[in-house]
């Protein structure tokens, strides 16, 4: 049994087994319709509790799509309704669901709360989303661009705006799969330091550019991320905003990088904020392949967290 907490916290050769598996499974469902089950069903007879303490349209709906298409079945809970949101302690609810289902999949604020989840759970623990991190979307960038262009290896990805928990994932898989990174906006959202850290002793160039333009100087690839996160407080809009307008993703920006650069962002987005509509619906924009791609990539996470 594997927990899927983070990137880094994951083998590179076992995360290298996840994509190569989410390919594979990928293209063997290719024609077929999207409720039919899978000729393997790794699943098959299992639950899977999909916790809820923040909204969520792509990681709920390809979570539960990807447990029937494995052949299990699901339980969609929300963190406010259950008694965990009332006091009871997460090494209790961790032990109580798991006598009752076979894995967990959680987001939540606080990452303490995911890990403390999975130390004390005896059923795999996957990380939907926390306020440090996001490993599951970055698992279906990995998937998306490798299918676009091949190998992220040895690419340089820039990040414009917000050093937030999607960046830290970038970074995290900057170092475990030998890609170099970019971020570019202004020093009070930098990346924390240790995830900056993690990836440049992984061997990955990190880079810090206050200048777009120049940042996306050689670019393979370029992510935005909304400028408030769900964990961002309202008030701070305004402020938050005025800092990052230089760090709209626009069609100049876009022009600035390698002609055959991609654009990526996990949605959902603001358009005309964080990137304008003109980028989104454009020719180098993957952005519904990656939010397909969580189903792909997260079924191979499950299996692998199964032992498969
Ligand atoms: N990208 C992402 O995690 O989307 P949701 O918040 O809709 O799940």
């Amino acid at each position: 049994m594997n927990h899927f907490l983070d990137i880094h916290k994951t083998d590179p050769s076992d995360l290298r087994a996840i994509i190569d598996q989410a390919k594979t499974t990928k293209q063997a469902r290719l024609g077929h319709p999207k409720a039919a089950l899978d000729d393997e069903l790794p699943l098959k007879d299992r639950m899977v509790a999909l916790i809820f303490e923040k909204p969520s349209t792509r990681t709920r709906v390809s979570f539960d799509v990807g447990v029937r298409q494995m052949g299990g079945q699901t339980m969609v809970l929300s963190g406010k309704d259950m008694q965990l949101g009332h006091g009871e302690t997460i090494a209790d609810t961790a032990r109580v669901l798991s006598r009752y289902v076979d894995m967990i999949m959680i987001r939540t604020f606080d990452e303490t709360v995911l890990t403390e989840m999975a130390e004390y759970s005896d059923v795999p623990v996957i990380n939907g989303l926390t306020d440090r991190t996001h490993p599951c979307q970055i698992m279906a960038d990995v998937l998306t661009y490798e299918e676009h262009r091949g190998p992220i290896k040895g690419k340089k990805v820039v990040w414009a705006g917000d050093g937030n928990n999607v960046c830290a994932s970038f970074l995290h898989a900057a170092g475990q799969f030998g890609f170099d990174l970019t971020f570019t906006g202004p020093a009070q959202l930098d990346p924390e330091e240790e995830f900056i850290g993690l990836a440049r002793k992984a061997g990955s160039k990190v880079t810090i550019e206050r200048d777009a333009f120049k940042a996306v100087e050689g670019a393979d690839l370029i992510v935005a991320d909304t400028w408030v996160s769900m964990h961002d407080s309202q008030s701070s809009k305004e402020r938050r905003h005025n800092m990052l307008r230089p760090y709209q993703v626009n069609d100049d920006l876009m022009a600035a990088a390698k002609p055959d650069a991609l654009f990526m962002h996990c949605l959902p987005a603001h358009r005309e904020e964080e990137v304008t509509s003109a980028v989104m619906d454009g020719p180098q924009s993957v952005i519904f392949d990656e939010a397909e791609n969580r189903l792909h990539a997260q079924k191979a996470v499950m299996r692998w967290c199964l032992g498969g």
